[in-house]
This record gives C-alpha cells, sequence and structure tokens, in this order.
C-alpha cells in the first residue's frame, strides 16, 4: 500500500530551532506523519488543479502550465507546501492551495497521489534538435556530467530524496 510521509518541516523546525537556541546542546526534533492515500478523493480534488494543469495534467505546451502528471509524491507534496506557504512563489495557483480550498494533509496526500498514477504526455514538446545532431549529444554529455547524478540517468528522479522527474516520456 503507497504511503506519503510527511515531513512537517517547515513551522515545526523553525519553532523548536528558536526554542533550542536559548538552550544548550538540545538537537532539533523532527516530526514525521504519515498519510494512506485515497485515490478516489483525489481525482474529486484534482477538479481543482485541472482548471490549469489541464484534465490530463499534462499543463500546456509551453510550459507555463506544466505538466505534473507523473511527478513523484514526494517532490508533489514540497512542491504544494511551498507554494501554499509562499516559500515559492506562485500568486495564480496559491489561493488554490489553501487549506480552506484544498483541505489538510490527508486531502494534499490524496490528490498528490492520484497526480503521481497518471501517466505523462507521451507527445510531449521536444526542443528543436533531432537526436543525430551534435546539439543533442553534446546536450546528453551535459546532462549526464552535471545533473544526473540527483535526477538519474534517464531523467527518472528519485521519490525517497525528492529529487523530481525530469523526462518527458511514457515510463
Ligand atoms: C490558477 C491556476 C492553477 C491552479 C488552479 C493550480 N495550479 Fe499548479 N501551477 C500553476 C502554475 C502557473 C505553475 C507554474 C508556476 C511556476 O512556473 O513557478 C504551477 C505549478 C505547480 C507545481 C510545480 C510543478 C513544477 O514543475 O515545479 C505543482 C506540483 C502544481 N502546480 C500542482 C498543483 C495542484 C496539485 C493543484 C490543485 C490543488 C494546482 N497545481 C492548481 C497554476 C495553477
Ligand atoms: C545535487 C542534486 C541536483 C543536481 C546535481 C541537479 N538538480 Fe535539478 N533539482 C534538484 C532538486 C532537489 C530539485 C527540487 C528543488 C525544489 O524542490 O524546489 C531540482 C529541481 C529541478 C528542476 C525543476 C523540476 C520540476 O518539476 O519542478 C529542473 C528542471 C532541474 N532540477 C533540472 C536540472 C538540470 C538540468 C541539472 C543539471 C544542469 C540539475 N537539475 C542538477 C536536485 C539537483
Amino acid at each position: 500500500m503507497m504511503r506519503i510521509r510527511l515531513a512537517l518541516c517547515h513551522s515545526l523546525c523553525i519553532l523548536v530551532l528558536t526554542f533550542s537556541s536559548k538552550l544548550a546542546a538540545v538537537e532539533p526534533i523532527r516530526v514525521v506523519l504519515e498519510f494512506v492515500p485515497d485515490l478516489d478523493n483525489g481525482r474529486r480534488s484534482f477538479e481543482i488543479c485541472a482548471r490549469c494543469h489541464l484534465p490530463e495534467a499534462w499543463g500546456n505546451d509551453d510550459g507555463t502550465y506544466p505538466q505534473i502528471a507523473g511527478q513523484h509524491v514526494n517532490v508533489l507534496m514540497k512542491q504544494l507546501l511551498d507554494i501554499r506557504s509562499g516559500r515559492r512563489s506562485n500568486p495564480s495557483m496559491q489561493p488554490f492551495v489553501q487549506e480552506r480550498t484544498i483541505g489538510g494533509y490527508q486531502n494534499l496526500s490524496d490528490v498528490v497521489a492520484y497526480i503521481s498514477t497518471l501517466p505523462m504526455n507521451p507527445a510531449h514538446n521536444r526542443g528543436p534538435w533531432t537526436e543525430d545532431s551534435d546539439e543533442y549529444e553534446f546536450g546528453k554529455k551535459l546532462y549526464l556530467q552535471y545533473c544526473s547524478s540527483c535526477h538519474g540517468q534517464y531523467g527518472e528522479g528519485n521519490n525517497e530524496l525528492s529529487y523530481p522527474r525530469l523526462q518527458g516520456e511514457v515510463r
């Protein structure tokens, strides 16, 4: 069964760190919550998101509404909490991820679990270079050298470490 672990580090750590700065040698406390997502509820909640990210969660071609289908749950959750708190600036989406709109952590878990099950766009937008071009080869080399250590050899990312999936093709 899929479980979503949520490290509530944003507000809690600040609280604990502020408190602990007054006491010597107190370790920060990390609180982790776990939720078992309800995909049916996630599908219903996703209707709010579909207004911008579209019903398939493929976003639009120029990426101003990004594709979110198939992204790792921990990555999606981090983006939602960052956007909710304003840590990541996204004024158009921010009102839609507040507790009064989308609900609490259980609802967030439901919706991210649903999104992560959606297949990615097989006909996603591509760059200008064909696979046999020098530029493509150079891009591949740069990617493997500078990016693949975190995002994976094929851009598959890593859910445990919250490294986003970057690949655009169906798995
Ligand atoms: C009013 C339009 C709008 C709505 C509604 C909306 N979003 Fe977004 N969302 C955006 C835009 C625009 C961005 C990209 C902002 C940027 O480039 O930083 C974004 C970015 C994201 C990202 C980060 C993607 C990335 O590649 O970094 C995630 C995850 C996301 N949205 C999920 C959701 C979910 C889940 C919902 C529903 C609860 C939702 N969004 C509702 C407009 C919207
Ligand atoms: C040290 C690990 C690391 C390396 C190396 C790295 N990234 Fe990332 N990347 C991350 C993390 C972590 C995030 C998510 C940041 C966040 O949650 O705000 C990210 C986010 C991204 C995103 C946004 C994805 C999304 O869906 O929102 C893109 C695009 C990206 N990286 C591309 C690259 C490219 C291209 C390179 C190489 C030039 C690279 N990264 C190298 C760790 C890394």
